[in-house]
């Protein structure tokens, strides 16, 4: 039973783009069918983001997650959320040259009901970009900290700390305006430049540790509900103590099993 009521509206790339300066999208990471169900009225878009290596899968970082798993997960969020506007975040290495991208893409969009794919990267990946697009692929560019160059770049770095770095996002972002992507992720960047870059783009962006000037926001749905309890980055806030509940709920389950409280009359047949 649901508590909430909202006004839900399915969403597209022309009422997406057409938020800018009009509201603030709302964007939430889902993995299955599950979760997705639940955040589909909720979200403007649900992206199955390659944070499920991490967050999922166990892994250190995003780069072994497959072209293969995130269709696979994929599926599971578009049949949990048939009205959500899905997004797949294309692995790592699934778009090293523009035939490549489109190969892998064509893929995605065969195999999933997926609206759009998020690729990372900048002025580097526009003409790899503008090559999807032109072959009617929704891409949404992704800059600023990109989990996927964590090894070149050795670790996870705040960007925008310096005028050069500050004048190259900014680049980037029309870079990937004018290559035909329909929105922009910006991860890890100083606030002050994520605003300087929103302003500088008629194509929303979506932040995530960029302060609160994006046009929206983005949070993986196990940081944001407190499921993952080892370590809370600084832009996460925590909407639920989800960890603390699961516990405390399979510790009460043990209880009643050692207890004979479980099963009762009402719960056997
Ligand atoms: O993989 C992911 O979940 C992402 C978001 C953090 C934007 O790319």
């Amino acid at each position: 039973m649901s508590i909430i009521k909202n006004n839900f509206e399915k969403m597209n790339i022309t009422k997406i783009q057409n938020t800018k300066n009009k509201r603030k999208l709302t964007m939430i990471t889902a993995y299955d069918a599950l979760f997705a169900n639940l955040f589909e009225d909720l979200a403007d878009m649900i992206l199955v983001g390659d944070s499920l290596n991490m967050s999922f899968a166990g892994q250190n970082d995003t780069l072994s997650a497959t072209l293969e798993q995130m269709i696979y997960h994929t599926n599971a969020v578009c049949n949990g959320a048939k009205d959500a506007f899905v997004i797949l975040d294309m692995p790592f290495g699934t778009y090293i040259n523009k035939d490549e991208a489109l190969k892998n893409a064509v893929k995605v969009y065969t195999k999933t009901n997926a609206a759009a794919i998020k690729i990372e990267g900048g002025e580097d990946k526009a003409h790899i970009i503008e090559h999807l697009t032109k072959n009617s692929i929704a891409v949404m560019g992704h800059i600023g900290l990109m989990p996927q160059y964590v090894r070149a770049e050795g670790g996870y770095k705040v960007k925008g700390k310096t005028q050069e770095e500050e004048q190259q996002l900014i680049k980037d972002a029309k870079a990937i305006e004018s290559a035909g992507a329909f929105a922009l992720v910006i991860e890890g960047v100083k606030s002050d430049v994520a605003k300087k870059i929103t302003q500088s783009v008629n194509i929303p962006t979506i932040g995530i540790g960029a302060g609160k000037d994006t046009d929206g926001q983005v949070l993986v749905w196990s940081d944001m509900l407190g499921f993952f309890d080892k370590f809370k980055p600084k832009f996460v806030r925590h909407y639920l103590d989800g960890a603390s509940l699961v516990k405390e709920a399979v510790n009460q389950y043990r209880d009643d099993v050692q207890k004979e409280n479980f099963p009762n009359k009402d719960e056997e047949y």
